[in-house]
């Protein structure tokens, strides 16, 4: 997801259960024009492994130069992003765009193939609209290309992301389309009791968890022991919550700069609170610190205590010991992977 899905967001992901990681959407004509803010998004590390690298672009000629520069960080799969609903993105025939030309999607699917030896996979969505729901000739001739796996969002391009992602579609792809390779679905499954409904309904191979995982990477041990158990496993405790809060934006701020990282946060901490009375007083402090510093400071220093304090409306600025940078010594990215082909 884009501004979501960077290194700092997948390696907590990937700490809470993850089987596997995308980064966010990068583009062709951005990687070939060598925008650092593209090449920086190839950037893998062997700590999220498996992880996808995606890429979107509607000009054949850039995705195909676009996919060598993603050989350095050897990513498990290349992914291509035939599912993104904004306007200037399809314009172009990026993202969903091109599921008003199918023929345009076969070229762009096999100019990728042909430049990596990796596996490479598609997430798309139902088709354009209503009126051309094209997904079943989509897949097929997705797989006929030699594509490793498909996404699908069960969403056409026309909703966006409003109303129900429409299950059913899934259940139609792996009854009617015949498939040999894995399906992927995506939309709408943001719990644990979520997934295992999606499995359950629709049969599918996988399910991709998007905005569930938002300020909530715990979602994923929670699925995978809901679908090992049936049973619940309890979120965090606050204390583990506000740490890894912590070690996000610390993280964030490594990777983005501290500035443009504090405010990135900043749309984050939606998720992370939800759900807990009192955090909107934690929340309104936290946003007003314009250093990485002082978000350390609020988040660190408000403990269980002030959160039921704040509930009561009892407290008006929590009180703690000092936190220092040495108390969030574990919270640095590795090294990423980067090889240059043998
Ligand atoms: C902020 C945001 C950014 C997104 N960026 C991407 C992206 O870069 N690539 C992609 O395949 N999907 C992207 N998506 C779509 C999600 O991956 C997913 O398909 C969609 O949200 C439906 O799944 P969900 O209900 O689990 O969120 C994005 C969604 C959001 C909300």
């Amino acid at each position: 997801m884009e501004d979501v899905s960077d290194p700092p967001f997948r390696l907590l992901c990937k700490r809470y259960g993850a089987d596997m990681v995308y980064t966010e959407f990068v583009s062709a004509g951005g990687i070939v024009h060598e925008a650092a803010s593209s090449l920086q998004k190839l950037d893998v590390y062997d700590e999220e492994r498996p992880v996808a690298i995606q890429i979107f672009g509607g000009d054949e000629d850039e995705l195909r130069r676009a996919v060598p520069y993603l050989e350095p960080a050897q990513p498990d799969l290349v992914d291509i992003n035939y599912g993104c609903p904004v306007k200037k993105v399809v314009s172009h025939d990026g993202g969903a765009g091109v599921l008003r030309n199918l023929a345009k999607m076969e070229a762009l699917t096999a100019a990728v193939i042909e430049g990596t030896t990796r596996p490479v996979t598609v997430k798309t969505r139902l088709g354009w609209n209503d009126e051309t729901i094209n997904v079943l000739d989509v897949v097929r001739m997705l797989e006929r290309l030699g594509v490793a796996a498909v996404t699908i969002h069960a969403r056409t391009r026309a909703q966006m992301y409003t109303g129900s992602a429409r299950w059913n579609w899934l259940r139609r792809i792996k009854d009617e389309a015949g498939l040999s390779i894995p399906l992927i679905g995506n939309g709408d499954a943001d719990s644990p009791e979520r997934a295992k409904a999606m499995f359950d309904e629709t049969g599918v191979d996988g399910v991709m968890i998007g905005r569930g995982a938002i300020g909530n990477p715990w979602i994923f041990r929670e699925t995978r022991h809901f679908l090992d158990t049936g049973e619940h496993l309890p979120g965090p405790k606050w204390d583990e919550r506000m740490r890894t809060v912590a070690e996000h934006a610390t993280l964030k701020c490594e990777w983005l700069g501290e500035r443009k990282g504090v405010l990135e946060m900043r749309r984050m901490y939606g998720g992370y609170f939800k759900g807990f009375a009192g955090a909107g007083r934690l929340r309104s402090l936290v946003i007003q610190e314009p250093t990485l510093g002082g978000v350390l400071e609020r988040l660190l220093n408000f403990s269980q205590d002030d959160l039921d304090a704040a509930a009561g409306e009892k407290i008006a600025v929590p009180v703690g010991a000092s936190t220092t940078r040495a108390a969030l010594a574990f919270a640095h990215l590795p090294t990423p992977t980067r090889k240059q082909p043998a």
